[in-house]
């Protein structure tokens, strides 16, 4: 079996780098990689989750894919939690409806065998009290329960554990409270992958038996630091048995150097500006 995880792809009705870089990934995916599922780890949407109109753009554009397609949202999707969203904008439940109804789901669970257990689920709901997020935790327990001894893989967009774990920031990765809750909830299988998006970057990692991958974007680089491949790309999956092997994957001719087109940037960036207050 073979699985590519995209991630990050900041899609707008407006068009621009972003729309251009994901019509060549799904051209290198269906017709190179040509894997069994793809799954997309969030910040589907360019950078507001209030519109509409990039949210349908979204949802047409991976219909071009010829495997099936799971997604769960990022920050930009659905809100942040945390303190201090970025922009103010944070998780709601209006933005959880909309996902919803834009993309039919937040989460997923795929058992492609007997031995393999492929889940998603909202990050972005982590620790904001919502009654989506208890919700959430209860179809957690009960999956957890029927997927009991079976080889795991956690797809979400937040990271898990922070590559940078002296940045006490907590938009890097999802609270301690909360991964600790999620580990002890699968503590009866065999969590084998652990894979997220949101960095921006490709980095491989190890925790104990569990692989981390953080997936790189398909449309832009966030420059600075030394952490990980600074490139863009997706991740593609082999599963044999009970083993699982990640490789990065370059994508040809993804243009890199003007993150999102300012047009779009700026244009996004305005209508965020001028419905500030007006969503709760
Ligand atoms: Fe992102
Ligand atoms: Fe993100």
């Amino acid at each position: 079996m073979r699985i590519v995880q995209i991630s990050d792809t900041h899609l707008t009705h407006m068009e621009g780098v972003t729309n251009e870089n994901f019509q060549k990934l799904v051209d290198f995916v269906n017709d190179v990689l040509k894997p069994d599922l793809v799954i997309n780890t969030g910040d589907l949407v360019i950078l507001s989750p209030d519109s509409d109109a990039d949210r349908e753009c979204a949802r047409a554009a991976h219909e071009r894919f010829a495997a099936p397609v799971r997604i769960v949202p990022g920050n930009h999707d659905v809100g942040m939690t945390g303190d201090e969203p970025w922009m103010g904008i944070a998780t709601t439940t209006k933005r959880i409806t909309n996902f919803r109804d834009g993309f039919g789901t937040d989460r997923f669970i795929e058992l492609p065998d007997s031995t393999w257990a492929l889940i998603g689920f909202n990050s972005e709901l982590l620790s904001t009290g919502l009654p989506e997020e208890t919700e959430q935790w209860t179809w957690l327990e009960r999956i957890a329960n029927e997927v009991r001894g079976r080889c795991v893989a956690l797809f979400l967009h937040r990271p898990l554990w922070s590559p940078m774990p002296d940045v006490t920031d907590h938009e890097i990765a999802v609270h301690d409270a909360d991964r600790d809750r999620i580990l002890q909830i699968f503590s009866d299988s065999c969590l084998k992958l652990v894979a997220s998006g949101h960095l921006h970057r490709f980095i491989a990692d190890q925790h104990d038996e569990t692989l981390t991958i953080s997936a790189p974007s398909s449309a832009f680089i966030v420059k600075g630091g030394s952490l990980g491949l600074n490139q863009l790309g997706v991740v593609e999956y082999r599963i044999e048995g009970e083993q699982i092997e990640a490789y990065f994957r370059s994508v040809p001719t993804l243009v890199e150097d003007e993150p999102f087109g300012l047009a779009a940037f700026s244009e996004t960036l305005a209508s965020i500006e001028q419905s500030r207050g007006a969503v709760v």
